[in-house]
């Protein structure tokens, strides 16, 4: 296949000289970039249904849960869960993939009451008690700031006063998958680079891999980095704030909003309780 440049948002001099050399992609992943891509504007020009029709389960009202279901289009023979491509998704799935991790993680495209979502498995249960080194994953649990960097809470405290938003012992976490930046759909291991490699490294940061990574314009997102942070309706212009996963960097401003998951024996679902995180795209 052929590898084509990609070309970082300007940036500062240093990033943008060192995302060019390391970021690449091969033509199939540039054609299922642009499917993604396209289904990004099929989703915005369903603005006349409005956002909560696309949203909501076909039985309508709000609080229900929903199956995900494996999203491998155009990588049917190259994602680990092409063969599963719209099943639904089951964490046995990812835990027998994580065996074939040199850090036990394993992350899988998803599509979810028609939106882009990531889910990925974190052995957290295994490494929550060892202590923090590299290439041990868990999930870390941050304050969070906004981008005008004032800070907005602790996971910690969040998670104290909504405990179904999310649950660490499952081992996995579902990320709504709309880059804050410009709406592009990050993913999981889509393209091969430093910030994708299956490697790890703690504290939120933008070393190590095992990175959601928007190709866009190369922002990257720690998906076991759990914190706090605010983003804005994009149709009210309303301020809200969420628990999701950190911007580790380029130019997106903040991270992805979490969708709190709901397991059905071992099928993954979710729930529809905090749908105004996911408002800040068309
Ligand atoms: S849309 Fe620009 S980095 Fe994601």
């Amino acid at each position: 296949m052929t590898d084509m440049k990609l070309r970082p948002a300007p940036n500062t001099p240093e990033q943008e000289t060192s995302l060019t050399d390391r970021s690449s992609m091969n033509r199939r992943q540039f054609m299922t970039y642009g499917f993604n891509a396209v289904g990004g504007v099929l989703a915005a020009s369903l603005g006349a249904l409005g956002f909560a029709s696309i949203l909501m389960p076909p039985s309508g009202g709000g609080g229900e849960e929903s199956g995900v279901l494996y999203w491998a289009k155009g990588r049917e023979d190259e994602a680990w869960y092409g063969a599963k491509h719209l099943q639904p998704m089951a964490k046995s799935d990812f835990v027998a993939e994580a065996a074939n991790s040199n850090v036990g993680m394993a992350g899988a495209q998803g599509v979810w009451n028609g939106l882009p979502v990531v889910v990925t498995y974190v052995p957290h249960s295994e490494n929550g008690s060892s202590p923090i080194a590299d290439n041990v994953p868990r999930f870390q649990f941050m304050a969070g700031n906004d981008i005008a960097g004032n800070y907005v809470g602790h996971a910690t405290e969040y998670m104290m006063n909504n405990p179904d938003v999310f649950n660490a012992d499952n081992n996995l976490v579902m990320i709504f998958s709309r880059c804050t930046h410009l709406c592009c759909i990050p993913g999981w291991q889509l393209v091969s680079n430093s910030f994708t490699d299956d490697n790890w490294t703690p504290g939120g940061g933008d070393g190590g891999g095992s990175k959601m990574f928007c190709i866009c314009h190369s922002s990257r997102f720690d998906p076991t980095a759990i914190e706090v942070n605010a983003n804005s309706n994009r149709s009210t212009g309303q301020r809200f704030t969420y628990l999701g996963v950190r911007r580790a960097g380029g130019p997106a401003p903040m991270g992805l909003p979490i969708i709190p998951i709901i397991m059905n024996g071992d099928v993954i679902g979710a729930s529809t309780e905090f749908k105004g995180w996911l408002t800040y795209c068309d």
